[in-house]
């Protein structure tokens, strides 16, 4: 066993884990964070993402020990004060999920996507997302979601 101590949506933790205990399995069988899901654990569906030190991540694909010393947030980190995040909104403003297994990564991604292009174009959020797989949507409404957030976010830097 290995100690790991890490900052997951604002609050420290410290626990020993496996060597092999891959972040997502950390997350979910140690903290209880199950908003982040294991859609595949082949790295290939997006729907465990998260933020490692702002930058998403397939929690799938780290494993709990390289996550010792930083800072992971994950779609129940996002929230402040009972107000949803802007992109959280914008989902369900767009109605940009059917059965919603897919959403808290496809969020979690599209954060990071506004963190490094605030105002992308359609063609630029679908390459940005095109890591995370949705089987019910058919990604228009996440497009429009994605371009509702940038706007929203647009608007409250202006305001
Ligand atoms: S569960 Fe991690 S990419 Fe599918
Ligand atoms: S809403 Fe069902 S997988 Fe995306």
């Amino acid at each position: 066993m290995t100690r790991v101590s890490l900052t997951v949506d604002g609050s420290t933790y410290s626990d020993e884990v496996e060597p092999r205990t891959l972040l997502v399995h950390y997350l979910r069988q140690q903290l209880g964070k199950t908003g982040t899901v294991v859609g595949c654990d082949t790295s290939n569906c997006g729907a465990c993402t998260v933020l490692l030190d702002g930058l998403s991540v397939k929690s799938c694909t780290v494993l709990a020990v390289q996550a010792d010393g930083h800072e992971v947030t994950t779609i129940e980190g996002l929230a402040r004060d009972g107000a949803l995040h802007p992109v959280q909104q914008a989902f369900h403003e767009s109605h940009a999920l059917q059965c919603g297994y897919c959403t808290p990564g496809m969020i979690m991604a599209s954060i990071d996507l506004l963190r490094s292009n605030p105002h992308p174009s359609e063609q630029e959020i679908r390459e940005g997302l095109e890591g995370n797989l949705c089987r019910c949507t058919g990604y228009h409404n996440i497009v429009r979601a994605v371009q509702g957030a940038a706007a929203a976010t647009s608007e409250g830097a202006a305001s």
